[in-house]
């Protein structure tokens, strides 16, 4: 993601061709989608940057300070001041609005500069009169790619710029996509893809009457793996399953609507679904969950394989994701990877989407001594639900150091899952593990704004203590209650 339109527009367009020449690339999973990304936007940034065309300077050191600037018209100033000096190589600038109601604004610098030349830099940026304020910031060694230029969305409704489709998987495109040679199927999906890309934040979600191959493919997939759940399936997933039922969300025999369904979860806990046209990619499809937005496919998978897709279709979501998602903790967790996804590098978010595979989609729990599935992959194919739970694969605790970094298989079943002890001891790993990596801000969700506020600055910080003040006293309020009640 970029800071401006018209880099991420060559960004994008770089993409997809880079994506038609390589086409093993076509068919992909999540975490292959963040392996693309890493490849070509190292590529891209060659192309855009080239090396011909960056001052060459010896014995570098890092140098990056933010300077809060009177005006912002004033930072043409300090680039010519820069652009003056041989000794240094600007790598990075980002600005923000100060907050205030006048034009001041806060702007970062990151550069390389000759050894021994940093105090002399820092000393004549300082003096010029249009800087209010210069804070140098801490030398971070090698991890460079805190300086990259990272787009985030910061408001749910910015998740109409999150629609990269660089890996739509079509059916016309793959001739062994069971579609690809059924045309109505074809039209079908371009029909159901033209909802998705003309949706908006806001918009109700428009329904698709279902056809009657599409209902029975649902039937036939909903009836084998309801047999299973049961046994197979942890209980979060068997209480949102039944209250689905109950609340004639689901039934055996049509396709659910996803505007119902999206209903239904935000009631129980605060996610909605978004409808998407297919595979995103994975920065963007990360960064919806920090929103508590589930991107979800609208299509059915073709109805001559109704037990296997190569793809995520809407049976797999509504069956595999949804009930899942309908659990506040779990909900809780998979907002959590996603805020541990904005602002990542590259790298990072190749190793949360394994994280994200391994667990969201493929996932194991411990329950009463017993192993049950909760990942989505598991809860919506009827043979790998089976295998996860036998005696063939090999099973480890989840370790987000090492789950994060887990070769993993996307053309047969997996060989080796990960079980979680509980989803609260999943979710307090993954909390440390988020620490640890490099990026420039904390975020935190706002539900009532429903937007991502950055915390790099005392005052962000100090309204996050202020409202969790709040949190506390009525707390503190409540246990008093409870304790004078259980004394009278
Ligand atoms: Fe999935």
């Amino acid at each position: 993601m970029d800071t401006d339109a018209e880099t991420a527009a060559r960004r994008l367009a770089f993409q997809k061709g880079y994506s038609q020449e390589h086409g093993s690339w076509k068919h992909r999973s999540l975490i292959e989608d963040a392996k693309f990304d890493t490849v070509t936007n190292a590529e891209f940034e060659k192309l855009e940057k080239p090396d011909d065309d960056k001052k060459i300077i010896e014995n570098t050191v890092p140098l990056s300070f933010i300077v809060t600037l009177f005006d912002i018209s004033h930072v043409w100033r300090i680039l010519s001041e820069i652009e003056k000096l041989s000794q240094v190589r600007l790598e990075h600038i980002e600005s923000r609005s100060n907050n205030k109601k006048d034009r001041k604004a806060d702007v970062f610098f990151g550069m390389v500069c000759t050894e021994g030349h940093s105090d002399s830099i820092i000393k004549l940026i300082n003096s010029l009169p249009e800087i209010c304020k210069l804070k140098i910031i801490e030398d971070d060694g090698p991890d460079k790619h805190i300086y990259k230029d990272i787009w985030i969305p910061t408001h749910i409704s910015d998740l109409d710029k999150c629609n990269h489709l660089l890996t739509k998987y079509d059916p016309d495109l793959d001739f062994n996509h069971p579609g690809f040679s059924d045309k109505v199927y074809r039209n079908r999906r371009q029909h159901i893809a033209d909802l998705a890309f003309n949706y908006k934040h806001g918009e109700i979600i428009p329904d698709v009457e279902y056809s009657e191959n599409e209902n029975r493919t649902w039937f036939h997939v909903y009836s084998m793996l309801k047999k299973l759940y049961p046994t197979h399936a942890c209980k979060q997933f068997n209480r949102a399953f039944a209250k689905l039922e109950a609340e004639k969300v689901y039934s055996q025999t049509e396709v659910p609507q996803l505007r119902k369904v999206s209903e239904f979860l935000q009631r129980l806990s605060g996610f909605q679904l978004r409808p998407v046209a297919g595979l995103l990619s994975a920065r963007d499809f990360l960064a919806s969950l920090a929103f508590r937005v589930f991107q979800c496919t609208q299509y059915v998978r073709h109805h001559s394989a109704p037990e296997h897709t190569v793809e995520p279709d809407c049976v797999h979501e509504l069956l595999g994701h949804v009930p899942m998602l309908a659990d506040p903790y779990f909900a809780e967790f998979s907002q959590e990877i996603g805020l541990a996804s904005l602002g990542a590098s590259d790298e990072d978010i190749e190793k949360f989407a394994t994280l994200y595979w391994f667990t969201v989609e493929f996932g194991l729990c411990k329950e009463k001594g017993e192993i049950r599935a909760y990942g989505a992959g598991l809860l919506s194919a009827f043979g790998e639900l089976e295998h996860a739970l036998s005696d063939v694969p090999e099973r480890r605790p989840f370790d987000p150091d090492t789950t994060s970094i887990q070769p993993y298989q996307d053309q047969d079943y997996q060989p080796l899952y990960f079980v979680a002890e509980s989803f609260e001891t999943m979710m307090e790993k993954l909390r440390q593990y988020s620490s640890q990596i490099k990026r420039p801000y904390e975020v935190r969700y706002d539900p009532y704004t429903q937007s991502v506020k950055l915390l790099n600055n005392s005052e962000a910080i100090s309204e996050t203590v202020q409202s969790m003040k709040a949190d506390l006293t009525h707390l503190q309020h409540a246990i008093r209650r409870i304790h004078s009640i259980s004394i009278a």
